[in-house]
């Protein structure tokens, strides 16, 4: 970001990884304006074109966050980065996945990878990571009965904390120039299967935590009728199908390349989170 205009636009400013992001900012001295459609400083709605231009003010970085909770979502992200362009932000960190330039086409997220990186008027990085660690204290892959239950078929995933999302997102807008046109593939340092999370948990928490495969098909549909949107249920297939044929994530050393310390292992996540899991 230059000098003179170092304010950074963080969408998703409520979640998990946008939250953390202001912080590391404004921890290092430089603006950052979150922004969704609760519980940030700016409304922004991805379904609301009026909110696009005020979030965009005086924004040089971008951090994009797509919309949750749905697979179809590329026209309104190609609107607001042509508005971007035009506002002469410099930079756009996107938020994919892990693999994303290979999600099934009826998913927008190699899609989107390509949109971004379309764009003459701002640089751009691209930071896919692993499942997130934070899956397992919020309400995503919640410990009931004492049961993690998720279809996995025994593969391994290199879980990836939130933390360390935030840390290199927040590395490239203040460092733009150095990680311009660069795609981190941002993993834990191991991987590992659900059967050791479970005993992980079990471990800090003292709780008898116990891991339960379950057959995909079931768990999406039981993730649908809770609430999740249909649509979303390829998402999952595509997630989960990864894990179970074996194809999950592999440690990559891009936080470490980027934050210049190791990724934090799942056991260390667990530690700092304990309190979650034995209330
Ligand atoms: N969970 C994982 O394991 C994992 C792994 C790899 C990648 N990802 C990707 O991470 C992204 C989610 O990021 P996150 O975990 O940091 O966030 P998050 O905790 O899931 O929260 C989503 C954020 O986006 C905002 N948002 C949702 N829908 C919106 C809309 N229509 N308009 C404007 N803002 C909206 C939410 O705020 P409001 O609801 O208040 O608007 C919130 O701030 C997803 O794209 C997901 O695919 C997740």
């Amino acid at each position: 970001m230059t000098k003179e205009k170092q304010t950074a636009l963080i969408l998703g400013g409520s979640g998990r990884t946008g939250s953390l992001i202001a912080k590391q900012l404004t921890d290092g001295g430089t603006q950052a304006r979150t922004a969704s459609r609760h519980g940030s400083q700016v409304i922004f709605d991805w379904d609301d074109l009026g909110t696009y231009e005020n979030a965009l003010e005086g924004a040089d970085g971008i951090y994009l966050v797509t919309p949750t909770m749905r697979v179809r979502y590329v026209e309104p992200i190609a609107k607001f980065l042509d508005l971007a362009e035009a506002a002469s932000v410099s930079h756009v960190t996107l938020l994919s996945t892990y693999n994303g330039d290979r999600a099934p086409e009826d998913i927008d997220v190699a899609a989107v990878e390509v949109q971004v990186a379309s764009y003459e008027g701002f640089t751009h990085t691209i930071l896919r990571p692993a499942w997130v660690m934070q899956n397992f204290t919020d309400e995503h892959l919640p410990i009931v009965d004492d049961l993690l239950i998720v279809p996995s078929g025994g593969g391994a995933e290199a879980f990836v904390d939130a933390l360390d999302i935030a840390k290199v997102a927040a590395e490239t807008l203040l460092s733009p120039d150095k990680h311009a046109g660069a795609t981190y593939s941002l993993t834990g340092p191991q991987a590992i299967t659900f059967d050791e999370v479970a005993r992980t948990i079990a471990t800090v928490s003292g709780r008898s935590v116990k891991y339960h495969d379950i057959d995909e098909e079931t768990w999406i549909n039981g993730a649908i009728a809770a609430g999740v949107p249909a649509q979303y249920g390829e998402m999952l297939r595509w997630l989960t199908g990864s894990i179970i044929s074996g194809h999950g994530s592999t440690p990559t050393g891009d936080v470490e390349a980027v934050i210049g310390r190791p990724a934090t292992s799942f056991e260390e996540f667990a530690r700092r989170n304990a309190a979650i899991w034995t209330k």
